[in-house]
Formats: structure tokens, C-alpha cells, sequence
């Protein structure tokens, strides 16, 4: 998730831009760099690294003008590096962009410039941006705002735009699609950014762009316009937080802003990979990874990962026995790479983490690797240990996770290793081509069903406060709510320090009702229709002990109503493809019991977010 800054004015831009981009470093990122004007002249400076090193670089070596744009860089397409961070200028350097977001149609429209000779000098999507506005204006004879629409009209996936030409230099143009911008006007001048805190030290009076709609900057006003280039009107918002509440996007955590943007991750998950085959039927195709006879010839998949990571593994095993029959091994990496496990060269390795640089999935992946296997990794941070040494990557697109407590890396990684399974079962024959379509259709219904259980948020937070006291909770489910129970109970123990267990729910008897008492909460996990019945009589069989009860289960059950203290509903879908859905309700609930308890849930006690020791 990077960050975008933009300064048009009466002062030095280079300044301003750095101390724009330090309040935007909350965002997380690799790399920095700026553009300026300097008369007609177009300068760039950028660099791997921290803002600092620029910040040093341009003390040494000022770049000087009043209009420029900024950008903290967070790789998604290309390894961190110089040459991958932003502003892009077009071949001629009269034309530099920042970009936030993913174009998802890159690779084609890289193709297309590249027959007309266009040279590429990054790795990146955004590239592609500068040279087709270029290829526009040089077409229009020089109309640079109608070359930005109409490549805006090009663009599939998300963006966050600001645009300087150096034969405009009296503006910045700057656009969005599903990622934010926010505009101001100061005394100075005007800034363009891509969050609040950016623009808090010039001005509280800002006008946030919506989709699909352009920004005209100029040195003492903004023009707003339509995707086809009509003016609108916009009233300024005063924003009239501290600081500090500012970074958080208005959230009071981390954790819960990163809980709230799981749809829009879970769409940036799902949106590269889920595409129209030429009879316009959606299919599944990864670019990064090709599901050849490896993975369809294989006898077995072993997943292997820490934590959360391990968790959506299982998840991973239940989707590709269920729809691709083939079986699966999942594996706590600290176990794999000491239990001598038994290897096969026609093992299909996958490796699943959130920063790439767990100690010890990292040493169960060259376990792996050493023994022949091919590896293929699942991460959100690009540039990581893992996407360097594993054999091919699959990046989640979840952008930076501040929250110690892994939220929205856990539900793209459950979503990539549902776009696997399900292409793989497809390949396999064990998918047939309604299931498919159903089953796509489903997934692409995710993100917008996520966001109505996270206008339910009430409701978790009023159980909460009724039940964070509780001297135990445990959670159960079963098939695909098990594992779902196992995230639920490990993110509530580490926010809320509450004891939390989970078990299969037909383990009940075997040992953890001795436990079940009226100090006690059980949370039952409740989507797979054929086993409401035996979850029902788990519930019977705890709350008649004492102890407190939530189902969570569809819309329209009713089979939990008379059983249950409580029942939170989720808009259904296809029920092996339940834990995108089921898990959000209990990240909400072990937030608010954290809040309950006075606890910070973005920085628990003695946890870290990246675990690089054993
Ligand atoms: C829990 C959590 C941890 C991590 C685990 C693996 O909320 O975040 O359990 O999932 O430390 O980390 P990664 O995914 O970075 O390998």
C-alpha cells in the first residue's frame, strides 16, 4: 500500500514532499522518491530504502522547483529496488507519475506499447500508466488532461494517480479508482496525498476524491472532474482530528482499520487472478505461476507455515482435497524441519507467510528445496527472504499489516489458496464447469459480503463487552469451520489474553467438556449444513453445563436460535468457502474484548510481528 504526495505552490516542493511522505511511513514501503519541476525540466530522485536516504540525498544534492509529486513505494509487481521505485517518467522524460494500486491488465497493455517500441526500464504495472498517457498526449497533439481519461479508460484494478508534464508545469493531475486521495488547499499552495496526516501540517479543509473521478491541481485551486472530463463540485470536509487518530484513517487501531479493509484486500486478492476466457467465462490464471503437470500429476501437496499462515494451510488442505481430491499434508514449520519428514520429488511444496522472513518457515522451505522439492510461496511482502528463494510466489496484495495480529494477510492468503485449489481441481476434472462458474461466481461475491458483516460490527462489540471477562473461550467447528476455530481462538488469546482454545467439535467429549463450566464462553463455528444438527447438540451439551453461547452461522437459520445465547449471522455462500466469511466476525470479537480489557491490540505483549529467530 504506498503512498502518494503531490505539492503544487510557492515554496520548495522537495521539502514538503519528504515531510509528507514521513507522515504517510505508517503505510509501510521499500522504497521513496520525488519528481520536480525545475523550470521545464523534469528531475527525479529515488532509491531503495528509508525516506531518510532520500531526505539525505536531496540535502546533498537539492532538487529545486514548487510543484512535485512523492511516493513511498510497498512492491507488488518487481522487487524492491531503484529502478522499480516511483515517479515513472515516459521514455522522453517530459511526462512522471506515482502510482498506488494494481493494474491488473498490465501485462497485455505492456505488450501492446512494447510493439510499438516502447522500452520498459522497470518491472512494475505502473510503467505501463506513464507510456500510454505519453502515446495519448503525443496522439492529441498535446491535450494532457484528455490523454490521462482516456487512459484511465485502458485501466483494469485499482490506482491512485498524480501526474506532473513538464509542458504543464502550472499543474499536477492526479486520479483514483479504489485507492484513496485526498486534495487541500493551503496557504502555500495545494497538495494532493494519499491519506489525511500528509496534508494536516498545511491544512484541516480537504476535498477526498471518489472513484473514478480526476483532480486538476493548480497553485491556488483544485478542478474536479467526471471520469469523461465534465467539472464537478465538491464541499470541503474539515477534518478536526488529532494527529495521531489521522494515520489510522480515522480508526482508533491498526488492527480494526486493517480488519475493515479486508474487502478491498480480498478483491486485490482475487481480482489479478480471476479472469474472462475468450468466451467471457471467468477463469482462474495466475501469471506468476503456471499450474502445469507438476501440479496437476502430483500425489501430494504439503503446506507448511507458522501461526496464522499454518491455519489458513489447513484451511488449504480441506479446499484441495474437497475440489481438487488431491491429499494434503500440512505441517507447523518448526515441526517439518525437525521431524525428519518423509520427502517426495513429485511433492508440490507450498510455503505460506505473511512477511516472508519467519525463521522457521523459511528453514522448513530450504529443507524442502534441499531435498528436491519445488517450492512455491505465499506472501504479501515482495523482496522478502521467501520470495527471493522459493521456486515461484504468490503474492496476497494485502499491503502493509501494521497490527501485530494478522487480520487481512490471513484472508487473502486463504483466498489464494482457494483460487489454487479451485483451478487445480478444474484442471484435475474433479470441478465440473457449473461448479466452476458457481464457485467463481462465489468468490467474486466475497468482498462485498464481507463488507455487510462489517456493518454488523455492533453486535460483536455489545457480546463483547458482555463476555470479555471470561476465564475461558473456547471455539469450535467442523470441516472448514475447524480451522477457522483455530484462528479465532489464537487471535483472541493474543490481543485479549483471554485463555482460548479450539477444538473439532467432535472432540467435545473426548476431553475438553471436563473443562466447560459457567466461567466459560463457547463460540461455535457454524456453516457446513449437513453437521447443524451435531453442532446443535454441542452447543446443548456445553451451554447445559454453564457455559455462555454464539453460533455463528447464515442468514436464515433458524437451527441455532433456540439452542444459542447468541447467533451471528453471515450473507452465506458456497460452504467450503465459508472461512473467508467466518473468520471476520471473531477478528471483530477478540478486537473489542482486547478494547474491553484496556489492552493495545496492535501491539500485544511479548509478540512481534515478524518472528526472524526461532
Ligand atoms: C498471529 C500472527 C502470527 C503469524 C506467524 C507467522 O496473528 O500474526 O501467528 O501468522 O508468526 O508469520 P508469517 O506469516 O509472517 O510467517
Amino acid at each position: 500500500m504506498c503512498g502518494i504526495t503531490g505539492y503544487i505552490g510557492y515554496d520548495e516542493a522537495a521539502p514538503i514532499l519528504i515531510r509528507a511522505l514521513k507522515k504517510l511511513e505508517y503505510r509501510g514501503y521499500d522504497s521513496a522518491g520525488v519528481a520536480v519541476i525545475d523550470g521545464e525540466k523534469i528531475f527525479v530522485r529515488k532509491m531503495k530504502g528509508r525516506i531518510e536516504l532520500l531526505d539525505k540525498s536531496l540535502l546533498e544534492a537539492p532538487l529545486s522547483g514548487t510543484v512535485g509529486i512523492g511516493h513511498t513505494r510497498w512492491a507488488t509487481h518487481g522487487e524492491p529496488s531503484d529502478i522499480n521505485s516511483h515517479p515513472h517518467t515516459d521514455s522522453e522524460g517530459r511526462i512522471a507519475i506515482v502510482h498506488n494500486g494494481i493494474i491488473e491488465n498490465y501485462v497485455k497493455l505492456k505488450q501492446w506499447l512494447q510493439s510499438r517500441g516502447v522500452v520498459f526500464r522497470s518491472d512494475t504495472d505502473t510503467e505501463v500508466i506513464v507510456h500510454i498517457i505519453n502515446y495519448f498526449y503525443r496522439a492529441s497533439g498535446g491535450a494532457m488532461l484528455d490523454a490521462v481519461l482516456e487512459t484511465l479508460k485502458l485501466l483494469n484494478g485499482s490506482y491512485a494517480l498524480a501526474i506532473l508534464s513538464s509542458d504543464y508545469p502550472d499543474r499536477i493531475i492526479a486520479a483514483r479508482k479504489d485507492n484513496p486521495l485526498v486534495a487541500g488547499l493551503g496557504k502555500n499552495g495545494v497538495f494532493i496525498a494519499s491519506d489525511i496526516p500528509a496534508l494536516l501540517e498545511h491544512t484541516r479543509d480537504v476535498i477526498f476524491l471518489n472513484d473514478g473521478e480526476v483532480a486538476v491541481l493548480y497553485r491556488d485551486h483544485i478542478e474536479l472532474r467526471g471520469g469523461d472530463g465534465e467539472a464537478l463540485k465538491r464541499e470541503t470536509t474539515h477534518i478536526d482530528w488529532d494527529i495521531d487518530s489521522a494515520e489510522k484513517g480515522g480508526y482508533p487501531h491498526f488492527m480494526l482499520k486493517e480488519i475493515f479493509e479486508q474487502p478491498k484486500a480480498m478483491s486485490d486478492a482475487l481480482g489479478p487472478r480471476l479472469k474472462k476466457d475468450a468466451s467471457a467465462n471467468a477463469i482462474i490464471d495466475f501469471d506468476e505461476v503456471k499450474l502445469d503437470e507438476r501440479w496437476t500429476q502430483a500425489r501430494r501437496i504439503v503446506i507448511t507455515a507458522c501461526g496464522t499462515a499454518y491455519h489458513a494451510g489447513i484451511i488449504g488442505k480441506y479446499a484441495f482435497e474437497r475440489l481438487a481430491r488431491v491429499p494434503v499434508e500440512v505441517d507447523i514449520a518448526s515441526e517439518y524441519r525437525y521431524r525428519d519428514p518423509v520427502f517426495d520429488r513429485n511433492d508440490v511444496v507450498i510455503v505460506i507467510s505473511q512477511s516472508g522472513e519467519t525463521a522457521d518457515t523459511l528453514a522448513a522451505m530450504r529443507l524442502a528445496k534441499q531435498n528436491g522439492a519445488q517450492v512455491f510461496a505465499i506472501t504479501n511482502a515482495p523482496g522478502s527472504t521467501l520470495s527471493r528463494e522459493a521456486d515461484a510466489v504468490i503474492y496476497t496484495y494485502a499491503g502493509p499489516e501494521i497490527g501485530v495480529a494478522s487480520t487481512k494477510a490471513f484472508t487473502t492468503q486463504v483466498m489464494c489458496v482457494y483460487l489454487l485449489a479451485l483451478e487445480l481441481g478444474r484442471l484435475r476434472g474433479c470441478v465440473s464447469a457449473p461448479a466452476y462458474r458457481r464457485y467463481t461466481a462465489a468468490l467474486s461475491a466475497i468482498p462485498n459480503q464481507a463488507r455487510q458483516i462489517l456493518d454488523k460490527k455492533e453486535l460483536l462489540q455489545r457480546f463483547a463487552a458482555r463476555h470479555f471477562n471470561k476465564a475461558k473461550v473456547f471455539f469450535m467447528g467442523r470441516q472448514f469451520d475447524y480451522p477457522v476455530s483455530m484462528e479465532s481462538a489464537l487471535k483472541l488469546k493474543e490481543i485479549s489474553y483471554t485463555h482460548s482454545e479450539a477444538f473439532a467439535a467432535g472432540e467435545l467429549k473426548h476431553g475438553p467438556i471436563a473443562l466447560v463450566d459457567s466461567s466459560t464462553l463457547v463460540a461455535a463455528i457454524a456453516t457446513q449444513r449437513a453437521l447443524f444438527e451435531k453442532i446443535a447438540s454441542n452447543i446443548r451439551e456445553v451451554t447445559s453445563r454453564g457455559a455462555a453461547s454464539l453460533v455463528i452461522t447464515w442468514q436464515g437459520v433458524d437451527s441455532f436460535d433456540t439452542v444459542s445465547d447468541e447467533v451471528f449471522t453471515l450473507p452465506e455462500t458456497e460452504g467450503c468457502l465459508s472461512p473467508l466469511l467466518s473468520v471476520i466476525p471473531s477478528q471483530l470479537f477478540a478486537y473489542y474484548c482486547a478494547v474491553q480489557r484496556g489492552n493495545d491490540p496492535d501491539k500485544p505483549r511479548n509478540l512481534a510481528k515478524s518472528v526472524t529467530v526461532e
